[in-house]
């Protein structure tokens, strides 16, 4: 071995140890899967999946926000890395998720959870504004598709009748300085809430009686 080749070989190690000690913010069952995920994209150099997937930060902070919320809507699957994620991290929740194209990949990283998460995954592949496609109500609405402004203001008024009092709207992206769409959308639905991490949190209000 060269010192170039131990160099790049040791650069690499490093490298897994930093994804390893990021991954150790999730539950241990999504933690794998995004590990053995991660190495399938790298292998096939997935540039696309390595740059979109919900970082782990985030995801902690979604899967927290998503405890005993059994009924959860995506909009915006790409390969599918957050869907598998939220089935994973409760094996009593439903995930519906939206994405105007079926990529080609995601079935290769479904396979990488077990069926009875996948089985709990329903993908739909029509754009996020096209709503619900039954009368099964939301307890959590997690928007992370095409962070365009009309597309998001579109998304909330198809999605809004199915929350229930207390559900949450989790907006992703809300701090990137590339897609203001986001920010402005919420902005115009006068959505109150708080930002966690790079998220934004809108608590539907429970109904007076
Ligand atoms: C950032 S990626 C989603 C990443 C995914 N949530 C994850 O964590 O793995 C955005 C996805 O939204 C999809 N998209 C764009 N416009 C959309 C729309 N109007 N409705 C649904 N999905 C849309 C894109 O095709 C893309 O796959």
């Amino acid at each position: 071995m060269t010192s170039d080749d131990r160099g790049s070989w040791l650069r690499r190690q490093l490298a897994e140890l930093r994804r390893a000690a990021r991954l150790r913010v999730l539950p241990p069952r999504v933690a794998w899967f995004h590990w053995r995920a991660h190495r399938l994209a790298s292998r096939r150099r997935d540039l696309f999946t390595l740059r979109s997937a919900t970082r782990p930060a985030d995801l902690r902070v979604l899967l927290e926000l998503a405890r005993d919320r059994r009924r959860v809507v995506e909009l915006g699957t790409a390969t599918g890395w957050t869907a598998v994620s939220l089935a994973l991290a409760d094996p009593c929740r439903e995930v519906v998720t939206y994405d105007i194209l079926a990529r080609e990949p995601r079935e290769d990283y479904l396979r990488l959870a077990n069926n009875q998460a996948r089985r709990r995954i329903e993908m739909v592949t029509e754009p996020g504004s096209s709503g619900p496609r039954d009368e099964r109500p939301v307890d959590l609405l997690y928007i992370d598709s095409s962070h365009d402004r009309a597309e998001t203001i579109a998304e909330v008024l198809a999605w809004r009748p199915a929350l229930l009092p207390g559900a949450m709207i989790v907006f992703d992206d809300f701090t990137h300085p590339e897609y203001p769409g986001v920010r402005e959308a919420i902005c115009e639905l006068g959505l109150d809430g708080e930002r966690r991490g790079t998220l934004y949190v809108h608590t539907v209000a429970e109904r007076s009686s």
